[in-house]
């Protein structure tokens, strides 16, 4: 008797057949690439601890906006780093602040290129926290107001999606009634839903000077240890009228992508967060791995896991890797 009857590695033997039986194939249209726009003209500063990522002004925004859409990539999400902050982050629902300003700019001069907005008050607020803080606490429900109007402002310069990534609870819901009454009921939601209080975010706030001045953010993001509370999490905003859930970070993550997928119709994303780019940066550049085999493999099982769509520094380098 022939043995063994299973030989799995009959169609590992050539590309055609590896090919034809490939079950996961990533495309241009999977990724949303996120952009960091700061005040000034002809500004590009390349941020530390993210090699091949920058900050630039609207100017230069607008001409890399172009060279994604050229990509094929669908969409960018934007993060505003302003000349002021407070504690209240109000330059952040200036409706003439520096992401409103980024937007307008993008949707006249790219046409066919989503906008989507992160939509939280850290950026914009001198103390980094994501919420308006009184003797020390999160307030959440006076958050929401600021969350209300910053999406609002957002939408009313001409974003395509907002993406609210602070963790209040009740955001969703509350962005979607002021959306509706301002006259976007159309305007899609991207929720960041299951977002981890996680150290994978240092190199994004050394990119938008955005690290808490005190404490830090386990009041309001998740506990890393915690899958059952994310699906609560998803849940909750899949009600409050999210179109799209959101996972982050992602490799670490990669069981609640999974058990996500599983549970909810909705479309999900995950974010390759800065953490995780620049892990794979420096490696490659230490020459301890092939940076874009590491690239492609991690964007890849992001994909197999569950995720529709990954927000992804790397978002230019791979479509370039499937071209
Ligand atoms: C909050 C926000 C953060 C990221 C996306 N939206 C920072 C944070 O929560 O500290 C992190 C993204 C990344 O690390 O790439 N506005």
């Amino acid at each position: 008797m022939a043995f063994p009857i299973q030989r799995l590695r009959r169609l590992r033997q050539q590309d055609s057949f590896r090919r034809m039986v490939r079950e996961t194939v990533l495309s241009p249209a999977d990724f949303i690439y996120p952009l960091f726009v700061v005040e000034g003209q002809g500004r590009r500063e390349e941020i530390g601890s993210m090699p091949g990522q920058f900050r630039l002004s609207v100017d230069l925004l607008v001409k890399e906006a172009a060279e994604v859409k050229a990509l094929g990539i669908p969409a960018i999400i934007l993060f505003g780093i302003p000349a002021k902050k407070d504690d209240r982050g109000s330059s952040g629902y200036d409706p003439n602040g520096i992401v409103q300003r980024a937007i307008k700019a993008v949707k006249d001069q790219v046409p066919g290129l989503a906008v989507i907005t992160d939509v939280c008050i850290d950026e914009y607020t001198d103390h980094g926290h994501c919420g308006i803080v009184k003797d020390g606490k999160i307030l959440n429900d006076e958050t929401l107001e600021c969350l209300r109007t910053m999406a609002r402002t957002h939408a009313e310069a001409g974003a395509d999606m907002v993406a609210p990534s602070d963790m209040m609870d009740g955001r969703v819901a509350a962005i979607r009634a002021e959306l509706d009454q301002a006259g976007f009921p159309e305007l899609p939601i991207m929720a960041y839903a299951a977002k981890f209080s996680s150290c994978f975010y240092a190199p994004f706030r050394d990119a938008a000077y955005s690290s808490p001045q005190f404490g830090d953010r386990q009041s309001y993001q998740m506990d890393p240890a915690n899958g059952r509370e994310a699906l609560r999490e998803i849940d909750s905003d899949v009600e409050e009228g999210a179109d799209i859930v959101m996972v982050k970070p992602a490799m670490p993550y990669l069981d609640i992508i999974a058990q996500a997928r599983a549970r909810t119709l909705l479309p999900i994303a995950a974010y390759q967060v800065s953490g995780e780019y620049s892990m794979i940066k420096a490696a490659g550049r230490a020459g301890w791995l092939d940076e874009t085999r590491a690239m492609m493999e991690s964007l890849l099982s992001i994909r197999r896991a569950g995720a529709d769509l990954i927000l992804t520094y790397f978002a230019k380098d791979a479509v370039r890797q499937l071209h």
